[in-house]
């Protein structure tokens, strides 16, 4: 083995492999070599058909891209309107009636919105946003729960040239000032409060709190959802629907320029300060159009499709708000957690609304193996005929459960790479066309060029490597706002020429792809380099274990040592020892975690992903810092009293 080609040890593979049904071939909107060809020989022609075929445009652009790296530019020249692709040529096509979001409120109310319906109340929420003095360039941020009026919100900044901001509901009012303040906004679109597992939480006194400390802020407008008390501050805050129901009905789609700012949406980096992701107009929705319509086999006619993602992650923005309605689609919208009022919650929803697409993260597949497979056999699931994956590499396990449980055994599933940065789905099966294996993200899509890299930058065929990405896509983000500085250093610095992901993957035999987590997650043992997703799968193959989470940890000896956290499934007990042989007969010795700590939960952020950086902290014994992003604190403190109390296994 050369050293120099194998970045990372790649230990195990997985050998099974599923190709589509010869039905779901023979209806699929592509089902051949076609599209990887067209894109292989023309990069940018294959795009602009995309462009032109999915988009309705102002004016035709002049240049394809123009790309000076790190900076792209698509479809320079071209003028569309975001809110007007997504809304009014549906309705000027006759399909103002057709269904656009079922919304389900977590406490069983429900609210049916058409084309027509969203298309009327986004043109009124625009002029409202005018008459607070909101004019194109300007920032807006919105700090919602699950509602329609979210998506409402997006598409009025979208409709007067706004760039909107979301900020997760999740976040604490910190949080939401400092990206307020990064962004300088002029207006919060915020809610009284949303339900959450079976109460109201208040959203307002925390956008109140975040409002003292964000001068920029002139106006906040409350949507009324939770029905809470909320003092409401004359002349600066507002009701929506009072808003809403003074503002004159047409607001024009004007035409914007293609590189427009679309919006900003913060994530975590290396560093404390988030950066603001910038992502603008003609290339983005082309993106995400695209992607949409071919990596979930979009069939506007019949399909049902619902994304459980928050619009307060780009999951959201991409598969929820421009995606699918650039596309017609009609969706399934949630606004609550998944065990209210019990743990068979998501398949109730897909029985009653006969959701056709489904797409979560494994994080939930996890945690509905947990539950058992009693709660999805509750329901008529039947009316699925594709899930998707994405946010996490999926363990075997995970996409054979979610295959057999929830995709009754015929569904492919479409395990989705991408990140805040790319916009949409770079790394995918075609599900018409590619033959899946249990755990591999498979081939970069037609138009999306990926390589991996060994520590010098030169290429890997086989084996591990750095993922990056060597050709500009229409959805790649355009910057971080303000600090351009960074954004050269973080992505095009570590390998010269390239967008460097941060990711970890190795390609197999086959050529398919498997993405191993961030590469600060790949430990270093007596130097050997084994990731973290590798030993938490080997982990979770065990029939008694339901999730878990590896983190590499100083040790004097070998380098790090691999720390397990385990939580069993439901009533079920088992050894130390026999999951550390377990891992060993997986992957080898050397992959033996050196300690395993049983957990019934694993400490995660909000939006459902381990903290594999809190837990490395608390297993090197450090005190902890900042814990807010955590969805429950609890959890770690009781790790941390146990790692003080518990000798490590030699
Ligand atoms: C990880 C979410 C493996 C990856 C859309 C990436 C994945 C980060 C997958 C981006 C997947 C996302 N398989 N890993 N299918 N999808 N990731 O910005 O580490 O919230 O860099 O975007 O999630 O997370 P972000």
């Amino acid at each position: 083995m050369d050293d120099h080609l194998q970045a990372i040890d790649a230990l195990s593979y997985e050998m099974r492999k599923f190709p589509p049904s010869a039905q779901f071939v023979s209806d699929a909107s592509t089902n051949d070599q076609s599209l990887y060809q067209e894109a292989q020989l023309d990069h940018e022609g294959f795009w602009a058909r995309q462009a032109r075929e999915l988009i309705s445009w102002d004016a035709p652009w002049t240049t394809v891209c123009e790309w000076d790296l790190p900076y792209a530019e698509w479809f320079v020249g071209g003028k569309l309107n975001v809110s007007f692709n997504c809304l009014d040529r549906h309705v000027l096509a006759g399909r103002g009636d057709k269904v656009a979001l079922y919304w389900e409120g977590e406490p069983g109310d429900t609210r049916v919105v058409t084309y027509a319906d969203l298309l009327t109340e986004v043109q009124k929420f625009a002029n409202a946003l005018k008459k607070l003095g909101v004019e194109k360039g300007d920032r807006v941020n919105i700090y919602l729960p699950m509602v329609p009026e979210a998506a409402v919100a997006m598409l009025a900044c979208a409709r007067i040239g706004a760039a909107h901001s979301v900020v997760f509901g999740g976040f604490s009012s910190q949080a939401l000032a400092d990206r307020i303040n990064d962004a300088e906004a002029k207006v919060l679109i915020t809610a009284d409060g949303g339900w959450r597992r079976g109460e109201v939480f208040p959203l307002k006194p925390q956008a109140d709190e975040a409002v003292k400390m964000a001068p920029s802020i002139e106006h906040v407008v409350v949507v009324k959802r939770g029905n809470n008390e909320v003092p409401m501050i004359n002349g600066r805050d507002h009701w929506y629907h009072d808003i809403v129901a003074e503002a004159d009905p047409v607001c024009a789609a004007e035409p914007m320029d293609s590189e427009q700012l679309l919006f900003l949406l913060y994530t975590s980096g290396t560093t404390g300060k988030p950066k603001g992701i910038m992502h603008t107009t003609g290339g983005y929705l082309t993106h995400v159009a695209y992607t949409f319509k071919f990596v979930f086999d979009h069939k506007p006619e019949s399909d049902i499709f619902w994304c459980t993602a928050d619009v307060g992650w780009i999951t959201g923005h991409s598969y929820i708000v421009y995606g699918p309605l650039a596309n017609g689609a009609t969706q399934v919208m949630y606004e609550g957690v998944p065990n209210f009022p019990a743990n068979d919650r998501m398949w109730s929803i897909i029985e009653k609304y006969k959701a056709t697409i489904f797409y979560t993260a494994p994080t939930a597949i996890r945690t509905f193996m947990k539950w058992g497979t009693q709660e999805p056999a509750k329901h008529d699931l039947s009316s699925l005929r594709l899930i998707g994956s994405v946010g996490e590499p999926i363990n075997p396990e995970a996409w054979m459960w979610y295959q057999e449980h929830i995709g009754g055994g015929t569904c492919p599933i479409v395990d989705t790479w991408w990140q805040t940065e790319t916009g949409g789905i770079m790394i995918s099966p075609l599900p018409g066309v590619t033959v899946t294996k249990p755990g591999s993200a498979t081939f970069p899509l037609p138009g999306v060029a990926a390589e991996l890299v060994d520590e010098e930058g030169g290429h890997v065929s086989k084996g591990g490597g750095y993922l990056t990405l060597t050709k500009p896509w229409p959805g790649m983000l355009r910057g971080i706002w303000g600090d351009q500085q960074r954004y050269r250093e973080t992505y095009w610095g570590r390998f010269k020429g390239r967008y460097f992901a941060g990711d970890g993957a190795k390609l197999d035999d086959d050529g398919y792809l498997w993405l191993l987590g961030r590469v600060d997650d790949v430990m270093n043992v007596s130097g050997h380099r084994i990731s973290t997703t590798e030993v938490e799968s080997a982990l979770v193959s065990h029939p008694s274990v339901a999730e878990a989470a590896v983190v590499g940890a100083n040790d004097a000896t070998t380098g790090q040592a691999i720390i397990a956290y385990v939580t069993l499934r439901g009533g079920l007990e088992v050894d130390e020892k026999v999951l550390r042989d377990h891992v060993a007969t997986e992957i080898g010795a050397i992959a033996k975690p050196k300690a395993i700590f049983f957990t019934p939960e694993l400490p995660k952020t909000r939006s459902g992903k381990i903290m594999r950086r809190l837990l490395r902290d608390v297993a090197e014994g450090r005190n902890l810092g900042d814990t807010t992003t955590l969805a429950d604190a609890s959890v770690v403190n009781e790790l941390q009293r146990r790692a003080a109390e518990t000798p490590a296994e030699d």
